[in-house]
């Protein structure tokens, strides 16, 4: 409890700026201003959902222990208090949640941000295969980047939608000119967008080496495609030797690790000028070297790997500072996509903003020679002392074991897409979550707590919460499903009836009535309170519950494109998909060190789960029923 307290004060290195300190105004403001706070669901009712969201993946004696738990939790007047304390929590500020949320999702969160919290992305390959095609392609991303950057500054951005309802924008003001900072208990964001004179560049590494490319002119105009072209060729000529320490690994260590070797490399004022000006740009561009080759089927799940963790000290890993929120990677070979910190954002923003980019590097390009000849781009240099060395050292081998056991399959299902699951009026999301379900339960022979991410988007300064696909209207399906006792009609009758459950606890979360934030709430707020933890949070079924062996989400895109990213825990997969209309795009990770788990295999039970539900359905004509 204490230590809670001790971490909640923690604080970000004086010249950096928390993001939650930043002022706004304008348009965005009158926007943001607009929207409702995040409610603080009645106690009743989440533990109520609690109960039910329990019963497909605990044993029936659990539940019951649990059902007691609870009961104690409302009689004894314990729960009632702790409500009272989130209630008046919300009234005092903008979001009762978000600070939480933050800390405890992200900055507290000690595990390498590799695999673990920094989502991947994976373009579709590029058609170019040498130096001039990276560049090319690099610096109209670039230009890119900066068109759509100029919305955010003018604050022209149309607002978002979800379900009739505007969305809260924050999120695009944190992605740009902004970096994680490592700490001893807790880390930091900063954010140097609204700061009084923002940065005027983006960091480029390429050979482990990193630069300072200014990509504005004096008069504020930004630098054309083929001035930036000019600029990192500049960069790459005066960056060939490969013998260099791949320092920016270091930012791949556990966070406790890496703190500590922040402090002993920010000593140096050299070192501590490269990380400002890396953790000040306003984003990074990694230019790659090829990407070892390999089958083409293999090719997807290769470049997942490499956008994940670039492949390892020997390879692109070095080409990385995994604290920046927004790193785009461009590979000489024409892979390419991006990694990002998750600390600032959700996919939905970063998802956006590259399908603005791709749609922007499509356009016929306008053909300006520089006239003005541009300044050398500034290398960032480093000393490297021998405890320096050492931790980089450590950092690649424990790099070395996390790719190792990194299990990813990206994979495009190309029989349908959201047209499918749409002409049978069913929704296409609660749909692929469904045959998910049935391919773990072909599996596993049994359901598992599942997360799916929900947006609270429709809440000033919302983030998520989790739709908890595994049902009991799934369980009573994906039983059902095979069993030849079962008549088909009956089967299609609780296909429906699951999918709809599906969507109902969807728009329950998005309009703030889910109940594991709720619950994280009470829990955090019981901390605060210094009051002893209640037995609710204290028992196996609260474990298995948290203990999300399906960690998933939607993240869908215009491009043709996927997203990734790591089990949340050991026995676990990652799931993300990008549903286009006429095919879905999809990435299953695992660890290889669970004899349990395999990637490509859950990703072949999805594959026939989608396939089997859709002939269920279509042996079944809806009119018939
Ligand atoms: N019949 C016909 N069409 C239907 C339908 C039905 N019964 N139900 C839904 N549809 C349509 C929708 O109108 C929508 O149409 P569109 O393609 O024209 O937009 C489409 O099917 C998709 O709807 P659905 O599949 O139900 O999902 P959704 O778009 O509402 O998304 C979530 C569901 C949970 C993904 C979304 O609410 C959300 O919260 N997204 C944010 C997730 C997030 O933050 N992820 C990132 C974490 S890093």
């Amino acid at each position: 409890m204490l230590a809670f307290a001790a971490r909640a004060v923690v604080k970000p290195p004086g010249f950096l700026k928390p993001f939650s300190l930043m002022k706004v105004s304008g348009r965005f403001k009158a926007h943001q201003d607009s929207l409702p706070r995040l409610p603080v669901p009645p106690l009743q009712q989440s533990l109520d959902h609690y109960l039910k969201a329990l019963q497909p993946i605990v044993s029936k004696e659990e539940w019951i222990q649990t059902k007691q738990l609870v009961e104690e939790f409302q009689t004894s007047g314990v729960g009632e208090r702790l409500q009272k304390g989130l209630e008046r929590r919300a009234k005092k500020s903008e979001n009762w949640l978000s600070e939480w949320w933050l800390k405890t999702a992200y900055l507290q969160y000690r595990q390498p941000l590799v695999i673990h919290s920094n989502p991947g992305l994976m373009l579709p390959k590029q058609d170019f295969v040498d130096l001039q095609g990276q560049l090319r392609f690099a610096a109209r991303l670039i230009e890119g980047v900066l068109d759509f950057k100029a919305m955010i500054d003018n604050e022209t951005l149309p607002v978002e939608y979800l379900g009739g309802k505007p969305l809260c924008m924050n999120q695009y003001y944190q992605i740009l000119s902004s970096c994680r900072v490592p700490g001893p208990k807790q880390d930091s964001v900063v954010n140097f967008s609204k700061v009084k004179k923002p940065p005027l560049h983006i960091t480029v590494v390429h050979n482990f080496q990193f630069f300072e490319l200014d990509v504005y002119h004096s008069d504020g105009t930004p630098l054309t495609a083929d001035q930036i072209f000019v600029q990192l060729e500049k960069i790459w000529n005066s960056s060939l030797q490969t013998n260099k320490e791949p320092v920016g690994i270091l930012t791949s260590n556990h966070r406790n690790s890496w703190a500590k070797a922040y402090n002993t490399l920010i000593k140096d004022k050299v070192n501590r000028e490269s990380v400002r000006s890396i953790q000040q740009s306003i984003f990074a561009v990694c230019l790659d070297r090829p990407v070892p080759r390999v089958a083409d089927e293999a090719y997807r799940s290769h470049v997942a790997g490499q956008m994940l963790h670039g492949g390892g000290g020997q390879l692109n890993s070095g080409n990385r500072w995994f604290d920046k929120t927004l790193q785009f990677i461009v590979a000489e070979d024409g892979s390419c996509g991006l990694v990002y910190e998750h600390a600032a954002a959700e996919g939905p923003p970063i998802i956006s903003l590259l399908d603005h980019v791709i749609e922007f590097t499509k356009k016929p390009e306008l053909v300006s020679p520089p006239t003005v000849p541009l300044p050398m781009p500034r290398k960032l240099r480093f000393n490297i002392t021998p405890e320096i060395k050492k931790d980089i050292e450590k950092a690649k081998q424990n790099l070395g074991i996390m790719i190792q056991d990194l299990d990813i399959t990206v994979m495009v299902f190309h029989h349908f897409g959201k047209d499918f699951p749409k002409s049978e009026k069913l929704s296409p999301d609660a749909f692929i979550q469904l045959a998910l379900q049935l391919a773990y339960y072909r599996t596993y022979g049994q359901a598992c707590a599942t997360y799916e991410s929900a947006s609270l988007r429709a809440f000033h300064l919302g983030r998520t919460d989790t739709i908890r696909s595994a049902t009991v209207e799934s369980l009573a399906f994906v039983r059902a499903m095979d069993g030849s006792s079962v008549p088909e009609h009956q089967k299609v009758e609780l296909l429906r009836r699951a999918v709809q459950a599906h969507r109902d606890y969807t728009d329950r979360a998005i309009r703030g009535e889910a109940f594991d934030r709720h619950l994280l709430g009470l829990r955090l707020q019981a901390v605060e309170d210094l009051v002893s933890m209640p037995d609710i949070f204290m028992d196996a079924s609260y474990a298995v519950a948290m203990h999300f062996k399906l960690s998933t989400s939607q993240v869908p895109a215009k491009t043709d494109c996927v997203m990734f990213f790591g089990p949340v825990v050991p026995d676990g997969y990652g799931v993300c998909y990008n549903p286009r209309e006429a095919h879905i795009h999809f990435s299953v990770s695992a660890y290889n060190s669970c004899a349990e788990t395999s990637a490509g295999r859950l990703a072949r039970s999805l594959e026939r789960a989608l396939l089997d539900m859709r002939a269920l359905l279509q042996g079944h004509p809806r009119a018939k029923l």
